[in-house]
C-alpha cells in the first residue's frame, strides 16, 4: 500500500511516499530556513508563503523519485496539528484537494506522534541490514522545537501523555540559549557542536526537577545561562564552549532521568525517541548508556528523520488505513 504524506507544520515543505508503513520510496524536504535566519526564528507569514510556492514542486519530485504514478497512490496523510496555522493550512488544503480528486482516503496526523514513528522507517538500503525492530507497548520521548513530551504508546493510534514541559520545549531552550550567546538559528546543532569541546566542572546551570511528576521545566536553565552572560565582565570573557557544555549536560540529564523512570514505571523495555533534539549527540550517547544499565532498548531515528519530514507522516498514516494493527 502506497501512502503519499505531507508535512508543512513549520518551515519545511515535504512530500514522501512510504510503502506499507515502513519502506521510504521517496522523502523530499524543502526548507525556507535561510529566509528566517536574519530574524533569529521562524516568521510564520514567510513560512506559509514559501510553502505555497513549493508544495506542488515537492510533490512532483516525490512521485518521480519513488517512480510511482498518482494513480498508484492508495491514501494520503497530512500533518493536521500541532504547528503554525498558515503553514498547516497549505498542507491540509493541498492534501484535501488531492484526496478529493483522486477519490482516495485522507488521514490527518499528529505531528508529535509521527516524530516517534520515524523509528520504524527503513530505506531500500537499511532494509537489507537486519536490525532490531522496536516493540510496542513503549515509552516515547518526543523532543522538538515546540514540544517535550513523554508518552506511553500502546499502539499507533493510542498515545497517552505521561508528562510534558510546563514552559520551554527542549529545542526551544537550545534556540534561546544560542540567541543569548549570539550563535545563530537554529541553536541546537550549533550548541551541540560547541559543547563537544567545552567539557568542564566549574560552570553549573541547575535544571528544575519536578518531583513525583514526569513533567519537564527548561525555562529556569535558560534563565541561568542568561544571568551568567549578563553578569560577565564583557562578551569576550565568556567561555562559550564551556557554557554550551554545562547547559547541554543539565538539559540532557533531565531528559534521560525522566525517560528512564517513565520506562521503569510502565515496566516497558522499549524507549522511542524522536524530534529535532533526538539528533543531539550527547542525548544519544547518555540515553543509550543509561538504558543499557536497565536492559531497555532505546531507538533513535536516523539523523535526517529526526527533523521534520513527510516520511514519518506517510508511515504512521498506514496504521490509520487499517482497522486492525498489523505490526
Ligand atoms: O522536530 P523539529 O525539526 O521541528 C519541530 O517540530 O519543532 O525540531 C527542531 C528543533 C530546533 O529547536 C533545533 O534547535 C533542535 O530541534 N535541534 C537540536 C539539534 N538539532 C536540531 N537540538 C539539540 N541538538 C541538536 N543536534
Ligand atoms: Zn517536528
Amino acid at each position: 500500500m502506497n501512502i503519499l504524506g505531507f508535512e508543512t507544520s513549520c518551515d519545511e515543505t515535504s512530500a514522501s511516499i512510504v510503502k506499507d508503513g515502513k519502506l521510504i520510496l521517496s522523502n523530499v524536504v524543502a526548507t525556507s530556513l535561510k529566509d528566517h535566519q536574519k530574524f533569529g526564528g521562524i516568521v510564520p507569514e514567510i513560512a506559509s508563503r514559501k510553502q505555497l510556492e513549493l508544495i506542488n514542486m515537492v510533490t512532483k519530485q516525490a512521485l518521480k523519485t519513488a517512480k510511482v504514478k498518482l494513480n498508484k497512490i492508495d491514501a494520503i496523510a497530512v500533518t493536521s496539528h500541532p504547528g503554525l496555522v498558515g503553514s498547516l493550512l497549505v498542507g491540509i488544503s493541498f492534501a484535501r484537494a488531492l484526496s478529493y480528486s483522486l477519490n482516495k482516503p485522507l488521514f490527518e496526523i499528529d505531528h508529535i506522534a509521527a516524530h516517534l514513528y520515524a523509528n520504524f522507517l527503513k530505506t531500500e538500503k537499511t532494509n537489507r541490514i537486519k536490525t532490531k525492530e522496536p516493540q510496542l507497548p513503549a515509552v516515547g520521548l518526543a523532543v522538538s522545537g515546540g514540544h517535550s513530551t513523554l508518552f506511553y504508546i500502546k499502539n499507533f493510534k493510542n498515545f497517552q501523555i505521561m508528562g510534558q514541559t510546563r514552559d520551554d520545549a527542549a529545542g526551544e531552550a537550545y534556540d534561546k540559549v544560542a540567541r543569548i550567546l549570539n550563535l545563530g538559528y537554529p541553536g541546537g546543532p550549533i550548541v551541540d557542536r560547541l559543547a563537544q569541546q567545552g567539557q568542564n566542572k566549574e560552570i553549573r546551570f541547575p535544571c528544575a526537577n519536578l518531583k513525583d511528576s514526569f513533567d519537564f521545566s527548561f525555562s529556569g536553565i535558560k534563565t541561568s545561562v542568561y544571568y551568567y552572560v549578563k553578569n560577565s565582565k564583557d562578551r569576550e570573557s565568556i567561555p562559550i564552549k564551556k557554557v554550551a557544555y554545562s547547559f547541554q549536560e543539565s538539559l540532557t540529564s533531565a531528559l534521560v532521568k525522566k525517560a528512564i523512570s517513565a520506562c521503569n514505571k510502565k515496566n516497558t523495555k522499549t524507549l522511542l525517541v524522536g524530534g529535532g533534539v533526538a539528533a543531539n549527540s550527547r542525548l544519544r550517547l547518555k540515553l543509550s548508556e543509561e538504558a543499557k544499565q536497565y536492559g531497555i532498548n532505546v531507538f533513535f531515528p536516523k539523523l535526517n528523520l529526526c527533523m521534520d519530514n513527510a516520511a514519518m507522516i506517510a508511515g504512521i498514516g498506514y496504521h490509520y488505513s487499517k482497522k486492525k494493527e498489523t505490526f
